[in-house]
C-alpha cells in the first residue's frame, strides 16, 4: 500500500485535512458489522461510513428510508468494537434530524454516545444547515452530503445523475460552501459530473469524497456490498466490483450441502 499515512496510529477528521492538503487521495468504504469492519481497518481503510446503505445491503429495503436510528446505532457498535486506526462516521438516518434542529442534535448525540463512532453524515445543504450548526456547536464532527442524496429519492423520483442543469448544479456549489462555512470537515458527492466534483474540489478547503463525481475529488466512497459484489442486481456505472464474492460464496454453500448430502463432511479427523 502506498500511503504517507500508513503510519498514522488513528486517523482523524485532521488527518483527512492534511491529506488534501499533501494530494493523497481518501479511501473510504462503508461497513455495518464487527467482522467487515476488522478487515477494512487491518487493511489500511482510512475511513468506514456506517451509511444507511445499510438499509438496503443488511435489511433488505427498497430505499434507505424505513432504517432507524437504534439500528443505525447497533451497526455502529458492532463497527466500533472492530477498528482501530480508520476513522469512522455514522449516518443520521432519514427522520431523526429533519424536522428541527433539537430534534437533529439529539440524534447526533445518541450516536456519539452510544455508539462511540467519530462523527456522522448529514443529506443535505441550505435546507439543514441550523441543524448542523447546532450539531457542530456541540463538538460533533460532522460531513455534509450532496447531489444524488439516497434519502430524498422520493422527490427525485429516480436515481439518475444530479446537478446536470445549471440551476442545480449552482445551488449544489452554494450548499457545499454553506457546509464548509458551518464547519463541516468535509462533503460527500455522490453521482454529480465530473467537471462540477473538480469544481467543488478546488473551491472547498475541506475534503470532498465522491461516489460516482469522477477523479478529481479528494476521496473515494464505495459500498461494500456492491464493489466486493455480494449485491448484483446495483449495477450504476461508477461501480466498479473488485471481486464476485456472491458466486465465491454460492460455489462454497453448494460444496457444503454436497458433503453433507453424500457423508463426505465430516471425515475422520473432522470427528471426535
Ligand atoms: O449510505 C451510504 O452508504 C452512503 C454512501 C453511498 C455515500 O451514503
Amino acid at each position: 500500500m502506498t500511503s504517507k499515512f500508513k503510519d498514522v496510529k488513528k486517523v482523524t477528521t485532521h488527518v483527512l485535512q492534511e491529506m488534501k492538503l499533501k494530494g493523497e487521495k481518501i479511501a473510504v468504504l462503508t461497513a455495518y458489522d464487527f467482522s467487515m469492519a476488522g478487515i477494512l481497518d487491518e487493511s489500511g481503510i482510512d475511513m468506514i461510513l456506517v451509511g444507511d446503505s445499510a438499509s438496503n445491503v443488511m435489511a433488505g429495503n427498497r430505499t434507505t428510508l424505513p432504517i432507524t436510528l437504534n439500528e443505525m446505532i447497533y451497526h455502529a457498535k458492532s463497527v466500533m468494537k472492530a477498528v482501530g486506526r480508520a476513522l469512522v462516521i455514522v449516518d443520521l438516518p432519514f427522520g431523526t434530524y429533519q424536522g428541527n434542529s433539537k430534534e437533529a442534535l439529539n440524534s447526533a448525540i445518541r450516536i456519539m454516545k452510544e455508539s462511540g463512532a467519530n462523527g456522522i453524515k448529514m443529506e443535505g445543504g441550505r435546507e439543514i444547515i441550523e441543524s448542523v450548526e447546532r450539531i457542530l456547536s456541540a463538538g460533533i464532527p460532522v460531513i455534509g452530503h450532496l447531489g444524488l442524496t439516497p434519502q430524498s429519492i422520493h422527490k427525485f423520483g429516480t436515481y439518475v445523475v444530479r446537478a446536470t442543469q445549471k440551476e442545480e448544479a449552482d445551488k449544489l456549489v452554494e450548499d457545499a460552501h454553506l457546509l464548509e462555512e458551518a464547519g463541516c470537515f468535509g462533503v460527500v458527492l455522490e453521482k454529480i459530473p465530473a467537471d462540477l466534483g473538480e469544481k467543488v474540489t478546488n473551491e472547498l478547503k475541506i475534503p470532498t469524497i465522491g461516489i460516482g463525481a469522477g477523479s478529481k475529488v479528494d476521496g473515494q466512497v464505495l459500498v461494500l456490498h456492491d464493489m466486493l459484489g455480494i449485491t448484483q442486481k446495483f449495477s450504476p456505472r461508477f461501480l466498479r466490483r473488485y471481486h464476485n464474492l456472491r458466486e465465491e460464496i454460492r460455489g462454497s454453500v453448494q460444496a457444503y450441502i454436497d458433503d453433507v448430502k453424500t457423508i463426505n463432511f465430516p471425515n475422520e479427523r473432522e470427528q471426535y
